[in-house]
């Protein structure tokens, strides 16, 4: 299995583009199917969770051709299957998307149900009530959704729940349905805004997106369309704590400062200087951090997605902060790994409170899941001496060229699948 080693202690300086957003682009490849004309998607993240979803739309017969490493070409006419391999759903959860695809497009659809996750049960009640709502009967069999309508019509939907995927499900099912249809109490996340505005490029009339309630009319088929994927918050986000934890000075560009709010206002109150672009953030931090408490919200408020790399932040801050994890209810995983580099944190329930130290030290630890890894890196970068982790395939789920990113900005990263590699990175940094 691969693995980092980190060599911390230096401060990231310098300039890093920000990819597309992966949250973003695995439902807008989803959505390209829904058109039996031809798709053109730019600026899509190189991760692998995005190559594991082209594979399964591959495999139920959409013809996909990579025109380049950030550029795929997509036509769903030659689709001869509604139903979705287990082993795509085992890789990536979002591949249920191909559920409001599908139902949408062919009104029927089978797709395994998702399992547990290592953050949370993370079930898909809503997503199904959705789909019921627009007339869809929907049944599991044998670990599947087995999911069917004669015709969808529109309806009111009330989510019980903010829910990034229930809203994008249900919105893409729904632009094909006959009639209109309110979705309430919806997610208002940018990569939300980025489908629903890749929708109505190919014909869709989808009014509302980034608000909580979202009105769809639907239509009969939608065409084609060349799009670009939205820049992703959580990966500029991840290198705007790096910048912090390290006491750095980063440009942080290709980024929508306006999606970065919650971030940026975090990072002023722990005693950085901000500096906003157009397109690009830079974040500066002289001193040490100060404490502050954070409650993990849905958009706009701060993303639980950046939880474990603010809460590594402040591991090193001086004070004590209270870091309280609102959407997911087992996200603080990485706490223990944390502590074995010499962090004061204890958890409660959905509560982490964290005593700032002075410094971490270097460690063998594990990365639980994606987020999570990439903060064990930040914890890593800031650390006295070399860090080892292990299961990095979480990291580079989400993370387009994590580590020559870093190495760009002064960290000493490497990517090793051997002790002798490490003895040998340990020898060349001395
Ligand atoms: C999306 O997950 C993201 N994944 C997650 O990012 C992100 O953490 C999450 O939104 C919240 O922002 C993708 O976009 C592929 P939710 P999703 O539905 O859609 C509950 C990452 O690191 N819920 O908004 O699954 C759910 O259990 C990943 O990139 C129901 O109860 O999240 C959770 O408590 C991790 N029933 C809350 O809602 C449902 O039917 C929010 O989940 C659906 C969700």
């Amino acid at each position: 299995m691969e693995q980092y080693v980190i060599k911390g202690g230096n401060p990231l300086v310098g300039e890093v583009e920000i990819a597309g957003a992966k949250n973003a682009a695995l439902a807008i490849l989803t959505a390209a199917i829904m058109t039996d004309e031809t798709v053109y998607i730019d600026n899509m993240p190189d991760v692998s969770d995005i190559n594991v979803l082209l594979e399964a739309i591959g495999v139920i017969g959409a013809q996909m051709e990579r025109i380049d490493r950030h550029t795929v070409k997509i036509n769903g006419s030659t689709i001869g299957s509604v139903s979705v391999d287990y082993e795509f759903i085992k890789k990536i959860r979002a591949s249920y998307y191909l559920l409001g695809a599908l139902l949408g497009k062919y009104k029927k659809a089978e797709v395994p149900l998702p399992g547990g996750c290592n953050i949370g049960s993370r079930p898909i009640d809503l997503h199904l009530k959705g789909f019921r709502a627009l007339g869809a009967k929907v049944d599991i069999r044998n670990g599947m959704v087995v999911a069917s309508a004669e015709e969808l019509r529109g309806a009111n939907i009330f989510l019980d729940t903010v829910s990034v995927g229930a809203t994008i499900n249900i919105m893409m099912a729904a632009s094909m349905a006959r009639g209109n249809t309110i979705i309430e109490n919806a997610a208002k996340e940018p990569h939300v805004v980025d489908t629903a505005n890749f929708l109505n490029s190919m014909g869709a009339n989808i009014k509302g997106a980034g608000t909580d309630v979202i009105r769809i009319k639907g239509v009969e088929t939608l065409h084609k369309t060349n799009y670009s994927i939205v820049p992703d918050m959580i990966e500029a986000g991840t290198f705007m704590f790096a910048a912090a934890a390290t006491k750095g000075d980063v440009l942080v560009k290709n980024i929508i400062p306006k999606h970065l709010e919650a971030m940026t206002a975090k990072l002023l109150e722990m005693g950085c200087e901000i500096e906003e672009f157009d397109e690009a953030i830079r974040v500066t931090a002289k001193n040490r951090l100060k404490r502050t408490h954070v409650k993990t919200q849905p958009y706009p408020g701060f993303p639980t997605d950046m939880q474990p790399q603010i809460a590594v932040s402040l591991a090193l801050a001086s004070g004590t902060s209270i870091v309280t994890e609102s959407i997911f209810d087992n996200r603080f995983k990485y706490c223990d790994e944390l502590a074995r580099m010499g962090a004061n944190v204890k958890v409660e329930g959905n509560v982490a409170i964290i005593d700032g130290v002075e410094r971490l030290t270097g460690a063998r630890v594990s990365s639980p899941d994606l987020r999570a890894g990439a903060a064990l890196v930040i914890a890593g970068l800031t650390a006295e001496g070399i860090t080892v982790i292990d299961d990095i395939v979480y990291i580079q789920r989400g993370y387009e060229d994590f580590e020559n990113k870093l190495t760009g900005l002064g960290a000493l990263i490497e990517r090793v699948s051997s002790e002798k590699e490490i003895q040998k990175f340990k020898l060349r940094v001395g």
